[in-house]
């Protein structure tokens, strides 16, 4: 079986010429080959990116410096950090701008061993300062359409739904995005969890499963371990976002390994948001253990300390994954990913010997 490790340069990188005499100093790092499955394209937005597109849009950001908005990266939980992500998006403004941020965001990706993307974004943090459901739509879709070509990550879209606004909004929005066209492979449920449970948009995810979407929802991080239940019975979602609160119900834990439901955790964003104390106190060896179908993502990289290999490099480093696990990781993720069978399978070859 292969090995993955950082300085095992017998495993070339796609696009790499093993034979080829011209050898970088340091041998390029070898990454698992991963999807990507739990990310906000709004939350890859960097601080320097945040700067640079205030300055092209003429807008006069309430920070002095990079210095000053880095120290407002200090989260007590998960609101303190949507009131930041959501102050941020005022430098969204045009096509290019969420251009540009895809852009960031995929060659980062493409360095942490990222090959498939599932890439949420919020229209109703766009639509409600002004920007247009083409210029958010189109931007992002315009960088998503070559994605396996510039950058070798193939890509789909989630819109993803703000469960602190009403089901209407979310209603009219889905039908602004399907009489567009717009390029959406499923739907998502994120922001303030607490007080906002799945079964409040029970209809919005009828319409987009008898729209032919996938359906995916954020249960568990916050939220109590009944969320994640009323989420896959009651919206029908097809996987759940964080999931981790469901190691406080051992009998939801044994369904969800029956039915193998994917959970995309983040474990850097749960210790930033304080969903746990300390990396070490995270609980995904145990998720692991009861066999669970996990994966790990990296759902704001920019705010949250890290992409997927910051996330993998950090996990390794306080709680020891083993190279099976971080295989077995790496495979749910294709696994669960939405992408077509083919994708998967060679994906999955290129992983090279996965565990069951
Ligand atoms: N949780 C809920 N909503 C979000 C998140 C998150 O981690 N990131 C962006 N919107
Ligand atoms: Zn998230």
């Amino acid at each position: 079986m292969k090995t993955y490790d950082d300085d095992d340069a017998a495993v070339p990188l796609a696009g790499q010429d093993p034979e080829g005499s011209a050898q970088p100093e340091q041998p390029a790092p070898v990454r698992l080959p991963v999807a990507e499955l739990h990310l906000h394209i709004e939350g890859t937005l960097e601080p320097e990116l945040i700067f640079a597109l205030a300055e092209r849009n003429g807008i006069t950001l309430p920070y002095a410096g990079l210095d000053e908005l880095r120290a407002l990266y200090e989260f007590s939980d998960l609101q303190s950090f949507l009131d930041l992500y959501y102050s941020n998006m005022a430098v969204l403004q045009t096509e290019q701008d969420f251009a540009d941020m895809t852009r960031a965001y995929l060659a980062r990706a493409a360095l942490a061993g990222v090959r498939h993307a599932e890439i949420m974004m919020d229209p109703q943090a766009h639509l409600s300062r002004g920007v247009s459901l083409e210029t958010c739509i189109n931007g992002v879709a315009s960088v998503l359409a070559t994605s396996l070509e510039d950058f070798g990550v193939s890509t789909l879209l989630i819109a993803a739904f703000l469960r602190d606004q009403s089901e209407e909004s979310a209603l009219e929005v889905l039908e602004q995005l399907m009489a567009m066209d717009a390029p959406i492979t499923g739907i998502g449920l994120d922001s303030a969890e607490l007080g906002n449970a799945p079964a409040k948009f029970e209809r919005l995810f009828a319409r987009a499963r008898d729209a032919g979407l996938r359906r995916i929802a954020h249960a568990g991080e916050e939220g109590p371990p009944s969320y994640i239940s009323e989420a896959l019975d009651v919206l029908g979602a097809e996987r759940i976002d964080h999931g981790i609160r469901c190691m406080e119900d051992p009998v939801l834990v044994e369904r969800l390994v029956a039915e193998l439901v994917p959970l995309t955790v983040c474990p850097l964003s749960n210790v930033r948001l304080r969903a746990v104390e300390t990396l070490a106190d995270h609980p995904l060896p145990a998720m692991l253990a009861a066999g669970l179908n996990v994966s790990v993502n990296s759902d704001d990289p920019a705010y949250f300390g890290g992409y997927v290999d910051d996330n993998f490099e950090q996990l390794e480093a306080v709680l020891g994954l083993s190279e099976f696990d971080r295989v077995r990781l790496a495979a749910n993720s294709i696994r669960s990913s939405f992408a077509s069978e083919e994708r998967k399978t060679e994906l999955l070859a290129e992983l090279g010997g996965a565990p069951g």
